[in-house]
């Protein structure tokens, strides 16, 4: 590949996170899916549905800005299709709030048998492990309604690994009221450009300069948090640089004492 090619590189990265907790017993593998901006990845969005089930995954989280509010949904439902078979969670990220048919997004994901988190919690069995996922709509519409949901989620019910879906990992104040083992956000698409050798992003949706989370594993006290570079290749007219589009695969595994 050439140089300059490698640069402006789109081709689709995968990885793996590990994050580890004395509240598992059995290993789960997540697919985290975010910022798709209904980008297009091969006819039916067989490149990524590929690569997702090559990830041999358990269940996938979306975090949000998978619909785009200026383009077409098609991508989207053919992705949400093409992985029907897992469990799946979801939550909206600016793009579903900012478009007038948000309703219409959520119920779309439902209708592939998506679980839908607005300020709520679910209780699951995967890998006859029990988990907690949780989550929130993005503050864009309303931040009297966001409050109110993360009010509704800030105490887990029981002491399961617990995951918290959240769009922006911007808003740091959730990190303060929210118990969670673990929190997965997107909304940064990496900082946009990635300088290398610091491995740091340069600029947020919002204009911030080096936002503090923009890509990869982060410790928030005791919990941990991972952030998507997403997945969006056509949203906006800023090329990526140094920063491909991705797939993580999030490995929720027994501490070292347990294993
Ligand atoms: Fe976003």
């Amino acid at each position: 590949m050439k140089f300059s090619s490698k640069i402006f590189s789109t081709e689709l990265d995968t990885r793996i996170i590990a994050v580890h907790s004395p509240k598992i017993r059995n290993r789960i593998r997540f697919a985290l899916i975010s910022d798709l901006h209904s980008s297009r990845y091969g006819d039916g969005q067989q490149e990524l549905i590929d690569a997702v089930r090559a990830g041999k995954i358990d269940a996938v989280l979306y975090a949000g800005d998978i619909f785009d509010s200026r383009q077409s949904d098609t991508p989207t439902l053919e992705l949400l299709s093409g992985l029907s078979e897992y469990p799946s969670f979801f939550v909206t990220g600016n793009h579903e709030m900012k478009n007038t048919d948000a309703d219409k997004n959520r119920a779309a994901a439902r209708s592939f048998g998506i679980c839908v988190l607005q300020g709520n919690e679910t209780s699951v069995e995967i890998n006859s492990q029990r988990i907690t996922v949780c989550g929130v709509d993005d503050i864009y519409d309303s931040e009297e309604e966001f409050l109110s949901q993360i009010e509704n989620v800030r105490k887990p019910l029981n002491d399961d690994f617990r995951i918290f879906i959240l769009h922006n990992p911007e808003i740091v104040s959730v990190y303060e009221k929210v118990t969670a083992d673990l929190f997965v956000c997107g909304h940064v698409h990496g900082g946009q450009w990635r300088l290398p050798f610091i491995n740091r992003g340069l600029v947020s949706p919002r204009r911030t300069l080096f936002p503090k989370y923009s890509s990869g594993l982060y410790g928030i006290g005791n919990a941990k948090l991972i952030v998507s570079r997403g997945l969006s290749k056509t949203s906006t007219r800023i090329p990526r640089i140094f920063n491909r589009p991705e797939i993580i695969f999030i490995d929720v595994c027994p501490s070292h004492q347990n294993i």
